[in-house]
């Protein structure tokens, strides 16, 4: 016993086929929220960190470059006063060809840059594109090395030229580091005595400043800004998609929700026109059967003057009139149910009426009956004859499950939540298969060449209009329970 069916009504409808493709449309919000999210999420994070590392690098590169050009000036000054006029009152004339005069000048040159953050100072002739100083000294005596800028400088130009290369990628393992040099070209000019700076231009100051450790660190930032801000708003992401779900989820259940409502009011009107012509064919059926039945009586009791033997023959007719008839009565009833009266009755004296009833056809088919009903169970009111004749049915439904014989237990008790009283109905017989437990409520739903399919459908019915509900537990091949359950009204 495993196919536990509490509300037989919702799950026939539910299991009714074309349901998938008839239904409103799942929604489609989740799907919609990751992906426009997702891409606002990733194009946010990276604007931002653009657009903040870019701010950091345009203050780094003013500042850089105030910077250069002010150390530039300074050392111009200092250049003039400790080297150029001192030589030329020593010497005569400046000429760096002299090994003691380009000392003279490294120191100076060294003593102003020691502790600046100077990568190299250089120093071009005026006259001629020639390196005449440089604290590289590789460089001296370089022709042609001074582009643009020192044609600029020599026309008393200031300028700064920046050379980089590196981008984001280059916080990556693996990849060259990041290069960035700022170069500073400013003229070379003498000084007055209260420090006024002369017209003549004597060369062209270059001063190189390595600026890759800052930028490296400002992309180190973008690289933090982006790693933070995809944090901050993947969780913001996840919270949001949390949200979302739940919301999907209550909408999808509301969506099936109204669907099954929708399709109990359509079963319901089905059954409310099938009702109608049902009971308008069988109104119309029952009157001529009455006729024929009572004709073959009474052509039943001629044939044994005339034809002495063939009695049997009126008797089919009787006989099966009388089955005609019964089935036309349960359509009736399944038709137009009637409300039910109810009065305070005890469950058991009508398990006992059913035994009573059923008794010649247990016999007769080798089944036992056992009755194990509460003593204490309580009264409670219903109408008697209905509830009579939805046990009555299942009873019988047990007895036709069991064609070989089997044992049938008629018990009642109080349910443990002492709100319901409990009337089972519990058969070994053939069981019902899983595909069909799902329809045995249906109306004319049978498996039986003489049945109607209406027993349980009333019964449902009759059950519903006592406020209760039937409970089918049923194993094949290992039988079957078939459990009404009925409220203490009160409880
Ligand atoms: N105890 C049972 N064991 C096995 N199958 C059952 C049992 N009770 C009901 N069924 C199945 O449920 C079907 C519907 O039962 P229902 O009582 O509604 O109609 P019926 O018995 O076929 O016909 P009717 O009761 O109208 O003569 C049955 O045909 C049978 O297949
Ligand atoms: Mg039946």
């Amino acid at each position: 016993m495993k196919k536990k069916q509490p509300e037989f009504q919702v799950r026939q409808i539910s299991t009714r086929p074309g349901d998938a493709d008839s239904g409103i449309q799942p929604f489609q919000l989740v799907k919609y929220f990751f992906y426009t999210s997702l891409t606002v999420i990733l194009i946010a994070s990276f604007a931002l960190s653009w657009v903040i590392s870019n701010n950091a690098k345009k203050v780094l590169l003013d500042r850089s470059e105030a910077y250069s050009e002010l150390f530039a000036e300074n050392l111009n000054r200092q250049v003039f006063l400790r080297f150029v006029l001192p030589t030329v009152i020593q010497y005569g004339r400046i000429a760096l060809s002299n090994k003691a005069q380009f000392e003279r000048l490294d120191l100076n040159v060294r003593n102003v840059t020691r502790g600046m953050g100077i990568d190299s100072v250089t120093i071009f002739d005026s006259n001629e594109n020639i390196i005449s100083y440089s604290t590289i000294p590789d460089l001296v005596g370089k022709i042609d090395r001074g582009g643009i800028e020192y044609q600029k400088a020599l026309k008393g130009e200031n300028t700064s030229v920046l050379i980089s290369s590196g981008s984001l990628f280059n916080i990556l393992p693996g990849t060259p580091p990041v290069y960035c040099k700022l170069k500073t070209y400013i003229p070379f000019r003498g000084e007055g005595k209260s420090g006024e700076r002369s017209e003549n231009i004597m060369g062209v100051i270059e001063v190189v400043k390595d600026l890759s450790g800052d930028i490296n660190a400002i992309i180190e930032l973008q690289g933090r800004i982006i790693i933070l801000s995809l944090l901050i708003m993947g969780i913001l992401f996840g919270v949001l998609s949390y949200i979302v779900l739940r919301a999907d989820r209550i909408i999808e259940a509301r969506a099936d929700e109204r669907r099954l409502l929708e399709e109990k009011l359509n079963e319901a009107e089905r059954l409310a026109n099938l009702g109608k012509m049902v009971a308008a064919v069988s109104h119309e059926i029952k009157n001529p059967l009455g006729i024929v039945r009572s004709t073959a009586e009474i052509l039943g009791k001629r044939i044994s003057r005339v034809a002495p033997g063939n009695e049997h023959l009126s008797g089919i007719i009787v006989e099966e009139t009388a089955r005609l008839d019964s089935i036309v009565r349960e359509f009736l009833d399944f038709a137009r149910p009637k409300d039910p009266r109810k009065e305070s009755f005890n469950l058991n004296s009508l398990a006992e009426r059913v035994a009573r009833f059923v008794g010649p056809e247990l016999e007769k088919k080798s089944v036992e009956l056992e009755l194990s009903l509460d003593p204490e169970l309580p009264e409670i009111f219903l109408d008697p004859e209905q509830i009579y004749q939805v046990l009555l049915n299942m009873v019988i439904n047990s007895i036709q499950a069991m064609p070989e014989g089997g044992r049938i237990i008629l018990s009642t008790q109080v349910d443990l939540s002492g709100k319901n009283i409990e009337l089972a109905v519990t058969d070994n017989g053939t069981g019902i298969s899983a595909d069909k437990i799902g329809q045995i409520f249906t109306p004319f739903f049978t498996d039986k060449n003489r049945g109607s399919g209406l027993g349980l459908a009333i019964a449902k019915n009759i059950i519903e209009k006592h406020e209760g509900r039937i409970e089918v537990e049923s194993t094949e091949e290992e039988g079957s329970r078939f459990a009404i359950i009925l409220p203490r009204p009160g409880y």
